[in-house]
């Protein structure tokens, strides 16, 4: 039997990506027409990322739940909860956590795993403004029983979030619309692309973010190197002292204190 219209290597590389061996590939010919021609249409387009077909990721070694339309997080951005962990002492022995941009939620919920391991009392807020990203929070946030968390869909910060964070976590949107090509087009333009050069949503995060900072709190931001001045100069502006973590293939990780 045949998977009418792919070719011997499409077949190959479906099977591989499926993680199901050609025998059982064979298999979708006995799938209602419909449904086949979904899988192969999807298939078809090798670009695909893995994360989709499988619905998971990995992030820090732990299993996120992630669907189609929703940013898939990046493994340099452990780089933020790395630092994280390693500065989060001095909030001993509770600590509150604010992720802005949330994406998966897995930013803030890895950290949040390492710190209760830590023997930390964690407190945990995530913001999202796209649906099927709150979606994919609250499913992660249920899957690892984080019960000390609270989401908020919204546009940046929420009307109603009057408080300060000790870590507050942003992997904003920061492409420039050129940049938005390759196999990352799989991925929600909105999540990775931003207007005014890739600088709209930091500008509007850091006018604002400073209100939610606590005595001793930080934040951690992930950016593009092509930003870094625009930050620096808003920064001086509204009062943030900014300090650069690293910087990896054009990404930048800053931290940033009031
Ligand atoms: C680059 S993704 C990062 C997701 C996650 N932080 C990570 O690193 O995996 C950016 C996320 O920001 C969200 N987003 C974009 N603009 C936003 C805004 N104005 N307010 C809240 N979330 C926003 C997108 O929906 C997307 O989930």
């Amino acid at each position: 039997m045949r998977l009418s219209g792919l070719k011997n290597f499409e077949i190959k590389v479906l099977a591989e990506r499926c993680r199901v061996n050609i025998g059982e590939l064979l298999n979708l010919s006995s799938l209602p027409k419909l449904i086949r021609n979904t899988i192969q249409k999807k298939l078809k387009r090798l670009d695909y990322p893995l994360a989709y077909s499988r619905g998971f990721c990995f992030f820090m070694n732990y299993k996120f739940f992630v669907s189609n339309g929703v940013f898939i997080p990046r493994p340099e951005t452990e780089t933020l909860i790395e630092f994280a962990l390693n500065e989060a002492s001095h909030f001993w022995p509770q600590v509150k956590i604010l992720d802005v941009c949330a994406g998966t939620g897995a930013l803030a919920i890895a950290l949040t795993l390492e710190l209760k391991k830590k023997g930390f009392i964690v407190e945990t807020t995530l913001i999202d403004k796209s649906t099927r990203a709150v979606r994919c929070i609250c499913k992660n946030l249920q899957v690892y029983n984080i019960l000390n968390s609270r989401v908020f869909k919204a546009d940046l910060f929420p009307r109603n979030l009057n408080e300060s964070f000790d870590i507050i976590l942003c992997n904003p949107p920061y492409l420039k619309k050129t940049d938005f090509r390759g196999s990352i087009r799989e991925e929600p333009i909105r999540a990775l692309v931003a207007k005014e050069n890739g600088f709209y949503t930091i500008r509007r995060f850091l006018i604002r973010v400073r209100n939610f900072i606590s005595e001793n709190g930080f934040i951690l931001l992930e950016s593009s190197n092509h930003l870094v001045p625009n930050i620096k100069k808003l920064c001086e502006d509204v009062g943030l002292v900014v300090e650069q973590i690293d910087s990896l293939l054009g990404v930048c990780f800053l931290k940033l204190t009031a």
